[in-house]
Parts: C-alpha cells; structure tokens; sequence
C-alpha cells in the first residue's frame, strides 16, 4: 500500500510481470519492424518509463522522438487533448509508432494520430503499455498493447496521480 497526496494505492501489477509483458510487445514489434527504422514517438510525460524499457529489446533501429500531449486533471479525462511539445522530425513516407502509457478514453491517440497521416507518413500505428478496454469511446485500433486492465486509476511505471507516483516501478490501484 502506498499514499499518493490524499489517496491510497494497493500493488496490482508488480515489476516482474510488468517487465515479461514490455518485453513480449518488443518482439511482436521486432517481427513486424525487422529490418526498417520507424519514427518512435514517446508520448510525454506517462510512456517514458515504458519506452525506456521498450527500445532496449529492439532489434532493428528506430528514431525516438518525443511528443507532449495532456488531456487529464485529477483522475479524469477532460476530453480536450492539448500538444504541448509536437514531434519535429518529417515523417514523410515513414512508418511511425506511437508509444502510449494507457488507452482509457482514447480520445488523446485518436486526435493525435490523423496529423501523422496527414504529414504523409507511410503507415501510423498504436503501442501502448496499458489499455481500459471497457473505456474506449472512439473507434481506435489500437496495434500493441501489454496489458489490458479494468476500469480503476492507477499509478506507477510513468503514471501519476496529480504529477505524482511516476518514479514507482509497480503498478498500483486507487483503493476508493
Ligand atoms: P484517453 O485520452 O482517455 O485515452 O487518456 C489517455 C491519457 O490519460 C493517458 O496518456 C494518461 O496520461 C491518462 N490516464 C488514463 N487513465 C489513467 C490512469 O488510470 N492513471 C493515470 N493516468 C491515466
């Protein structure tokens, strides 16, 4: 149990298992990414500990660049995406993969991924840590994902609750 400013968290998915699910996601990417160098976009701030982890099981060579969007306050999606830092290479013909900490809503990948087709990309696709399958109010297709978890907060691996719990390498549940 951890207390993150006014709340209580439990341990949901510990380190070992978050660590065997990061990797199986880096060899389905190794498989359909042998050989070429997509243009990794890490979304800022919640997938950096995911992506850190991720491009060190990578067999072929990616660009890693990174992209700043915020949609939460609190533990709510306010459903208004803000890019805050945008991505500022050319993605012209390249295949591009987006690297997300969680899908809840959807509505921040589902926004952010036309202007990667619009700048000509050859092909854009989801990676995220987590997804809230039962959350989903778009019609997202989402590529990779290692882990699916219900409908509750959570902190930890690069999520925050109010900026903070970002630096825990588990995963833990709000408990109210
Ligand atoms: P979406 O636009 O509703 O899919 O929300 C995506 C963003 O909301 C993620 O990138 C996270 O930053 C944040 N988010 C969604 N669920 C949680 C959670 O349980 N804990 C912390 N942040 C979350």
């Amino acid at each position: 149990m951890v207390k993150i400013l006014d709340r209580n968290f439990e341990l949901s998915y510990p380190k070992e298992l978050i660590a065997e699910r990061v990797k199986n996601v880096a060899e389905r990417l190794n498989q359909d990414y042998e050989g070429k160098n997509p243009v990794m976009v890490c979304i800022l701030n919640g997938a950096f500990m995911f992506a850190a982890d991720l491009v060190r099981y990578l067999t072929f060579q990616p660009e890693v660049v990174f992209a700043k969007v915020s949609s939460y306050e609190g533990m709510s999606s306010t459903g208004c995406v803000k890019e805050l830092i945008g991505v500022n290479v050319d993605v012209r013909a390249r295949d591009v993969i987006v690297v997300e900490d969680i899908v809840d809503t959807g509505v921040t990948m589902y926004n952010l991924l036309p202007q990667f087709f619009s700048k000509g990309a050859a092909s854009v696709k989801v990676c995220t840590l987590l997804q809230k399958p039962e959350c989903l109010t778009v019609p997202l297709k989402v590529d990779y994902c290692a882990m699916e978890i219900p409908n509750a907060f959570i902190v930890g691996y690069g999520l925050d609750y109010n900026g903070m719990g970002r630096n825990y390498g588990d995963i833990y549940t709000v408990t109210e």
